[in-house]
């Protein structure tokens, strides 16, 4: 029928597959006629230990249902080579990229160690760079890639306990942004997904009822579409869950624009502040280089409240 996802005989690394999120994604794309790499060191949740047993559970599902899958055992952080040369040696390239694998190491930010920040931000952050900078040249070449990071919504929102893994999960939009504008000519497409899903990860934070209702089956759908040839977005940020996919994007208030002189002044912020977080005329900037149409803000503004050397100055320092 009409818009039907086509995924057969794609080449599909999903990192940390051997449980979770990336298990459902695995057996999904699997059942679609994709070649799978289902990497997972086979770590516990903070991240220590390993084991192929992970990995070799869901190649070995994929299998028996007559699908095409291969297991990789690599850290993302320290061998993201052998990741990208199990999918080169066994399926001859890569065309889209997961970055699902991921750990935990909560603590209050009083409590927080270094090596706890760093370490969840190597897994989660550096992990997706290293692996993303190695299939970048296929996806080049190719004039076609798909790229998947996992960001949260203890990214985008914040959550007690996680300064580590919100900082991460925060980058990887930044990381998925900017991917898809360098990508755009290349047919290369970077999102980000927020999910909230059932796995070992929520297991133990959220009550039996509501975890009932957040089966990974519910997320994989949207990882497909955005893998898929046709997918006709990229840069973009969703939150998905039991079954509802919704697109999250950055607004900008219609804001407040003090004189050059006397007003710009503190006490003028704190006078106007409502209209500072006033978003009944909001924006909704994509890009960076758009200063033109924040400038055309600015101008809307009423006659009160605009300075027109402000305005040219600004113009002059941006340009
Ligand atoms: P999970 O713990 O079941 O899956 C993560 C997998 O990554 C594990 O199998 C683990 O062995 C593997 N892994 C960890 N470090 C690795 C490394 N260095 N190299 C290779 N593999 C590694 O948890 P879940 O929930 O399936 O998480 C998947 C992704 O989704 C993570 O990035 C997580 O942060 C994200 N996420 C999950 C949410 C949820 O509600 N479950 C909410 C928001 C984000």
């Amino acid at each position: 029928f009409m818009g039907e996802i086509e995924l057969k005989d794609l080449v599909v690394i999903i990192t940390g597959a051997g449980g979770g999120l990336g298990r459902q994604y695995a057996l999904s794309f699997a059942s679609r006629g994709a070649k799978v790499v289902v990497n997972d060191l086979g770590g516990t949740l903070g991240g220590s230990g390993t084991s192929t047993k992970a990995a070799d559970v869901v190649v070995d599902e994929i299998r028996k249902d007559g699908g095409t899958a291969v297991a990789n055992y690599d850290n993302v952080v320290t061998n993201p080579d052998g990741i990208v040369r199990t999918a080169v040696e066994a399926f001859g390239t890569v065309h889209v990229l997961i970055n699902n694998a991921g750990i935990l190491k909560d603590a209050a930010f009083k409590n927080m160690t270094e090596k706890q920040f760093l370490d969840v931000l190597d897994v989660h952050l550096n992990g997706a760079f290293k692996l993303t900078k190695l299939c970048w040249p296929l996806f080049r070449q190719q004039k076609f890639g798909r790229i998947i990071m996992t960001t949260s919504p203890a990214g985008l929102y914040g959550n007690f306990g996680q300064t580590n893994y919100s900082a991460a999960k925060m980058g990887l939009v930044g990381l998925a942004e900017t991917l898809a504008k360098e990508g755009a000519k290349y047919n290369i497409k970077a999102n980000a997904i927020a999910p909230l899903a059932k796995s070992r990860m929520t297991e133990t934070v959220m009550p039996p009822d509501v975890l009932k209702k957040l089966l990974p089956e519910k997320v994989a759908p949207l990882v497909l579409y955005l893998s898929s040839r046709g997918c006709n977005c990229s840069g973009c940020i969703f939150e998905v869950a039991a079954g509802l996919f919704a697109q999250i994007r950055w607004e900008r208030s219609g804001g407040l624009l003090l004189k050059p002189d006397e007003s710009l002044t503190p006490e003028a912020i704190l006078s106007k502040f409502s209209q500072v977080t006033d978003f009944t005329n909001a924006q909704y900037p994509t890009q960076l280089n758009d200063y033109n149409s924040l400038l055309e803000q600015a101008k809307k503004l009423p006659p009160n409240d605009q300075g027109s050397t402000r305005i040219s100055s600004l113009k002059d320092k941006v340009v």
